[in-house]
């Protein structure tokens, strides 16, 4: 009896310890792969070096993840046999960047097989593509594992849409444990990269079903943005979201929504209520960049926690497009 009770007594800290282990941390593969940041960071280098312009994908990829099944890499899959996967959804048709994030899990795989999780190469990727902007770093936790499903009808369902108001983004971000600010600050990721016509083409075209424009967009950028895109139906060259410095994380997206520049009714959205339209506002001023890139970090980390599998649940994926 003695003996029994002085082994529980062992054995508790001891799994205490061991599923302390495989919680999610920011060292969480210092023993087993101690360089994932380094050969990560080396790889973005490299990518962004020769194509700037993938920034602004390689973060949207990591969002786009997080906000269905949670951070899980399940946009990354393709669709076979039979089963049509997220990136084949209608919003996830312009998302791109899916090779560099093979390449980066490609050289980890060489350096520590089968350990690095694909959601976890882009949580990595996205803080990078952020610094290799010039915007701010911050830690990135880690010990998510892959999910084995992936499912275009639910990203159609789960993504925020364009034209969204603030009662509707509200409720799909509150749906991923993300607040009001989180809204307003993760929108300032728009300040990289670009946007193809249709995503706002009904702000300049058809606004109420009557070919009419929307009044809260400024009419001379409007104007501006008729000669990038030409109808409803024009797929012709992407526009910048951040005109001047679309490869720059910076605050002049701010700058933009405040002079009622935002190009999706989403980012025009932000002026409509009392919090998001104090932090446009106030980032606006330009006095605040450093509270915005400290904002910026926690609504990822925020962001990069969601629903995140662990334990037993899910894999580490050999390659991202496929289940092992
Ligand atoms: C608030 C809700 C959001 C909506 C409605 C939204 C919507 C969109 C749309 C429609 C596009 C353009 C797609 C295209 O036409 O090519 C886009 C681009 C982008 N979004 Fe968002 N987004 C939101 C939040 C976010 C968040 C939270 C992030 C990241 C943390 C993000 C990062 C990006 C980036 C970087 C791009 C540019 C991608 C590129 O250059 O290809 N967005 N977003």
């Amino acid at each position: 009896m003695a003996i029994t009770k002085c082994c529980v007594l062992l054995l508790v800290p001891l799994v205490a310890v061991l599923v302390a282990a495989d919680q999610p941390r920011v060292d969480y593969y210092s023993e087993t792969c101690p360089n994932v940041e380094a050969i990560v960071r080396e790889e973005m280098e490299r990518i962004i070096a020769a194509a700037p312009s993938l920034a602004g994908p390689l973060l949207r990829l990591h969002f786009h993840d997080c906000f269905v099944r949670g951070c899980d890499a399940s946009v990354l899959l393709s669709s076979a046999g039979g089963n049509t996967a997220e990136r084949d959804a209608k919003p996830n048709k312009s998302l791109r960047g899916f090779g560099s994030v093979e390449r980066v899990k490609a050289r980890l795989e060489t350096a520590c097989p089968g350990t690095v999780s694909c959601a976890d190469v882009l949580a990595l990727m996205a803080r990078d593509a952020v610094v290799r902007a010039r915007g701010p770093s911050w830690p990135v936790t880690l010990g998510r594992r892959d999910g084995r499903a992936s499912s275009a009808g639910e990203a159609a369902a789960s993504l925020p849409p364009a034209d969204g108001d603030i009662p509707t983004l509200a409720r799909v971000f509150a749906s991923n444990g993300l607040d009001l600010k989180d809204l307003a600050v993760l929108s300032g990721a728009h300040t990289l990269g670009t946007a193809h016509c249709p995503s706002y083409a009904g702000r300049l075209y058809n606004f109420t079903g009557k070919g009419d424009a929307d009044p809260s967009l400024d009419s001379e950028y409007a104007g501006k943005l008729r000669t990038r895109c030409r109808s409803l139906t024009d797929d012709g060259m992407p526009s910048e979201m951040d005109p001047g410095s679309y490869k720059t994380f910076d605050t002049s997206y701010y700058r933009h929504v405040a002079k009622r520049r935002g190009l999706f009714s989403s980012d025009a959205s932000l002026l409509t209520d009392a919090t998001t339209r104090g932090y446009v506002q106030r980032i606006a001023t330009g006095k605040f960049d450093d509270e915005f890139f400290r904002d910026f970090g926690e609504s990822m980390t925020k962001m990069g926690n969601v629903a995140v599998l662990t334990g037993a649940d899910g894999e580490i994926r050999k390659k991202c497009y496929v289940i092992n």
